[in-house]
């Protein structure tokens, strides 16, 4: 396997490192093509690149991995405001190179082919950033029969729902959108660089199941083992249930 598994103390240690990868890619590279990641476990990193006063993304581009079917960019529940929130707005990236799938097109289908073409067109996706679900999902690509393939429409699982409407939706389920666009499975294995990051028990049945796992669509995120440069950065407690 050619996976580096990093384990950290907590979140901010793990945050830290993550900031010094980006750092060092974005040394090596002022044009790098980001993929981008939402949910909780990256806030920590994106608060340091906010922070960072001699970061320059002004020749960047970044693709986000998602985004629920249906919110407007303006939402503020959808993926495209958080980004703003919690990056764009607060580094010197231009605006008009981040892209997300359009949650809210009105051919749903168009809008991924539009999006893979995008990525395609820019050469694919330098240095990706991922998260863990509970379920080993990785983007909304939930567990299931096959690896996806490219960008497509999602329906998110009961379990997603459950861990998306208590974090984010006041745990009003019904509030949850129920569908999402998600790059897939086997298009973020394409990125030439990957760090994922995890933290907090509740990730730990996960974190072992793609590490130490049989590669499986069943636990999207064990897709990773075949990949050539992945970093895992994951805390003591993700890390409680991984045999190394
Ligand atoms: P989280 O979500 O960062 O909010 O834990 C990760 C994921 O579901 O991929």
């Amino acid at each position: 396997m050619n996976n580096q598994v990093i384990i950290v103390k907590d979140y901010e240690e793990m945050s830290c490192l993550a900031y010094e990868y980006f750092k060092e890619q974005l040394k090596n590279n002022p044009k790098t093509v980001w993929g981008l990641a939402t949910g909780s476990t990256p806030v920590g990193l994106y608060k340091k690149l906010c922070d960072s006063e001699n970061l320059d993304f002004s020749n960047c581009t970044s693709f986000n991995l998602d985004e629920y079917e249906g919110l407007k960019q303006d939402d503020i529940q959808s993926y495209c405001y958080f980004m703003n929130e919690n990056l764009f707005s607060k580094i010197n990236i231009h605006t008009d190179k981040c892209f997300l799938p359009l949650g809210c097109a009105e051919d749903l289908d168009k809008e991924c082919l539009k999006y893979d073409n995008m990525i395609n067109l820019v050469g694919g996706i330098d240095f990706q950033v991922l998260g863990i679900g509970t379920n080993g999902h990785i983007g909304f690509n939930e567990p299931s029969e096959s690896f996806s393939e490219g960008t497509h429409v999602v329906d998110l699982t009961d379990q997603t729902i459950k861990d998306n409407g208590a974090k984010y939706f006041n745990n009003n389920m019904e509030l949850v959108p129920k569908r999402a666009l998600s790059m897939g499975t086997l298009q973020i294995a394409k990125a030439k660089k990957i760090i994922i990051l995890a933290s907090g028990k509740n990730k730990a049945l996960a974190v072992a199941s793609a590490i130490n796992g049989p590669v499986t669509p069943n636990v999207p995120a064990s897709i990773l083992q075949t990949c050539k440069d992945v970093i895992w950065i994951i805390d003591e407690a993700a890390a409680s249930m991984l045999k190394i």
